[in-house]
């Protein structure tokens, strides 16, 4: 037994014994003496007539008589009579003669009926004996206190020895039941810790752990995924790195790649067939994963030359110069492209999903176009799969229905879906009228990933509010019509580059000789798709505002701002260029002088070599999303600056912002704190440059798009080994096969 035990034991046993006992011992003595008062009042009452008889004949034997018989009761110890005046007249031999005649008040004060003798305590009453009204004396009756003191020493002890042993039992049986709780409570932290997969709602863990499933689960899960980035982390991610983790995960499993854009387009011009790289985060990240792990790759073939470059079973090897991957094109026709790609991805979801206060709009021929392509793609998916379950790595919102479509012909797929674009919160989505139907088309994933926790959270919240799902949070999964999708960020990024053939100094030369502008000018750049989610307005607005702010400025620095035309056939999109080509005009008209214009507008497609040649030849970059999953150009911007120069100005409201804390992170909405923004990039002392983009390159290095990819496929192998185990428990049992939780 511990001394947790026994000191509080002893401390309650000394606490009884010096501070209770006397209580109690005043107690007892109180009501003792108030029984001996009444003792003494019952034997005056019975002396008074013997005392009548013989006091007024001054019978002296008969009284000695009466005295000696009554002291014989072992409680009373002595008797006496005194005269009116206070003389003892008769008295018992065993009467102390100190006591003498003194008067006592058989009053309820007991200090004052109570007398020490040398021979020790004793009780005194006295009782006036009367004949008509005349006094003849008083009776003092003497009782010995002796017998009392012995009796509550006993009692004390007694009490001592209970309240001892019941203190004892108190605690054996206080410990007993401590222990068994102990025992059922880490048996049921055990059991959820051992726990592989999450139980049911209202799982058998006792009602006192309860509160604690959650944060245990939700702990486990934070340490499951930071030991799986660890080993992930440790990892050197390169292209070899992601084939041999192929080779070891997914040995001879085929990989299969649905997307809309396509990553090579064949273009007809009168010099001839022309291919080129679209401008598509998608593209940039997917294209050097599928160069690495060979594949092949399912997309819409959009350009006018695709139909003549391809083979009868529209495959055309990848990429041009190098082959190492088939690309697979899916026609579609002008309809469908109108219904399904303009309209329902690109003027219902994008607007949905991005919060950039452009109303989404929803057509029900749109809706019908989506479900038929999303139906077209899926079959392509089906048509090229050599077994029954290859890995399909499903890329963004054109093909939220195809999960479900692939999965009802090919069961054991394993189906892994980037959402390349934010999710928004429930209330948000809960306006798509199709909204039950696309969540059901993406729970036919295994594994759904997106940008950011944040985004995940948002997913998983909105399947909650509107599907009868069952979901853990804290695994971070969601069981649908007895399936199991598992949803991850996965925070995408760029492949780091090849040394880039010309300088710094070159970049910054050539540049500016295409501009037409003196060495020293300095130089923002901007590079997106025109799009009216990437805060092009606001990023020129805020150019204005710091030539008012900063006068110093004009003549010496312009915006490059390079837009490739984008989803250009709808009218928001036209609307954007024409606000964009307005802005820049008055802007310039303001403070142009000469041949300077602060605004320089490229509304055409650059190819990837003149980009990255702008990047290494501008000051800084900026990046002014309104609302962006995650903006690779600010990534390709810190990786294209091996000079470790350069500035990064980056939306708050980008994916990128949640990594790349040493830019220069700013609310595009707020134009002055664009302004002040870009003056203090245009204006930061070399040695603060290189400190900030170090740590952002080293970042980005470690954190390529091979990590991104490699990451996904080994949460997908992990996943792809769990159901073949199941499968073949379920082909045991003869059940039929799905992807239970
Ligand atoms: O970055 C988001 C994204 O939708 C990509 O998925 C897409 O490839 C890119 O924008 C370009 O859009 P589009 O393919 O419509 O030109």
């Amino acid at each position: 037994m511990s001394l947790r035990f026994i000191l509080p034991l002893a401390l309650a046993v000394g606490l009884f014994a010096y501070a209770v006992m006397p209580v109690v011992n005043d107690m007892t003595l109180r009501w003792f003496v108030r029984d001996l008062d009444a003792r003494s009042q019952m034997l005056a009452s019975a002396l008074q007539q013997p005392l009548l008889d013989y006091v007024p004949g001054k019978d002296q034997r008969k009284i000695n008589q009466l005295f000696e018989r009554s002291v014989q009761d072992g409680r009373l110890y002595a008797l006496a009579f005194c005269s009116p005046d206070g003389r003892v007249l008769y008295r018992s031999a065993s009467y102390p003669a100190s006591l003498g005649c003194r008067a006592t008040q058989p009053t309820l004060d007991m200090q004052q009926s109570l007398v020490d003798l040398p021979q020790g305590k004793v009780h005194v009453t006295e009782s006036q004996l009367m004949q008509g009204t005349a006094v003849l004396g008083k009776l003092i009756l003497v009782h010995d206190m002796s017998y009392i003191e012995r009796r509550t020493a006993e009692t004390r002890n007694y009490l001592i020895a209970l309240f001892a042993l019941l203190a004892v039992v108190i605690s054996l049986i206080t410990v007993f039941i401590a222990h068994l709780s102990w025992r059922g409570w880490i048996s049921a932290v055990k059991s959820i810790l051992h726990r592989d997969e999450p139980s049911p709602r209202g799982s058998s863990a006792p009602p006192e752990v309860q509160p604690l499933v959650g944060d245990l689960r939700a702990l486990l899960h934070d340490m499951r995924v930071e030991r799986r980035g660890e080993g992930v982390s440790s990892i050197s991610w390169t292209p070899e790195k992601l084939r041999s983790l192929l080779h070891d995960e997914l040995a001879g499993d085929q990989i299969l790649v649905v997307s809309n854009r396509e990553p090579y387009i064949h273009t007809r011009t009168p010099e001839g067939i022309e291919v080129r790289r679209p401008a598509s985060g998608l593209v940039t990240a997917v294209e050097p994963v599928m160069r690495a792990c060979s594949g092949t790759w399912i997309a819409h073939g959009a350009g006018s030359a695709d139909r003549e470059t391809v083979d009868a079973n529209d495959h055309v090897a990848v990429p041009p110069k190098k082959p190492s991957y088939t690309l697979r094109r899916v026609w579609l026709s002008k309809e469908e492209e109108q219904g399904y790609y303009y309209g329902f991805a690109n003027e219902g979801l994008w607007p949905l999903c991005h919060i950039a206060h452009v109303r989404p709009v929803f057509r029900t021929s749109d809706w019908e176009q989506y479900v038929a392509v999303n139906q077209r793609f899926a079959d392509a998916v089906i048509a090229e799969a050599h077994g029954e379950d290859p890995v399909v790595l499903v890329q963004d919102y054109h093909f939220a229905l195809l999960p479900r479509m692939v999965r009802e012909k090919l069961p054991r797929a394993t189906i892994i879906m980037f959402w390349h674009i934010p999710w928004p919160n429930p209330e948000s989505f809960g306006i798509c009228p199709w909204r039950e139907e696309i969540l059901e088309g993406l729970l036919g994933n295994t594994l759904l990933g997106f940008h950011t926790p944040f985004h995940c959270k948002n997913f998983l919240e909105t399947v909650d509010r509107f599907l009868e799902a069952r979901i853990e949070h804290e695994a971070s999964t969601i069981s649908y019509g007895g399936e199991l999708t598992e949803v991850e960020p996965y925070p995408i990024s760029i492949a780091w580059p090849e040394p880039f053939p010309l300088s710094v100094p070159e970049c910054r030369a050539s540049v500016r000789k295409e501009l037409g502008l003196p060495d020293n000018h300095l130089l923002a750049l901007g590079v997106d798709r025109l799009d009216y989610t990437k805060g092009i307005i606001e990023r020129i607005q805020s150019v204005e505002r710091v030539l008012e702010l900063h006068p110093s400025l004009i003549g010496r620095f312009s915006l490059v701002q390079i837009a490739a035309p984008s989803r250009s056939s709808l009218d928001e999109y036209q609307n954007l260029e024409s606000r964009v080509r307005a802005l820049a005009l008055r802007i310039n008209k303001r403070f142009s002088s000469g041949s300077y214009e602060p605004i320089i507008l490229k509304i055409h497609h650059y190819e990837s070599e003149d980009v990255n040649r702008y990047y290494r030849g501008a000051d800084v970059c900026l990046v002014t999303s309104l609302h962006d999953g995650m903006n690779l150009v600010a990534k390709e911007f810190i990786a294209a600056r091996d000079d470790e120069r350069g500035v990064l100005v980056l939306s708050q409201f980008t994916g990128a912002a949640r990594e790349l804390h040493e830019a220069l992170i700013i609310n595009p909405y707020h134009i002055e704190q664009g302004a002040e923004a870009l003056y203090r990039a245009l204006t930061m002392p070399e040695g603060e440059q290189r400190e900030r983009i170090r740590s952002m390159r080293s970042l980005v290095r470690d954190f390529n798009v091979y990590r991104w990819a490699g990451r996904m496929l080994i949460d997908a192998a992990r996943l792809r080994r769990r159901e073949r185990v199941t499968a073949r428990i379920h082909s045991q049992s003869r059940k039929p096969l799905r992807r239970v939780v």
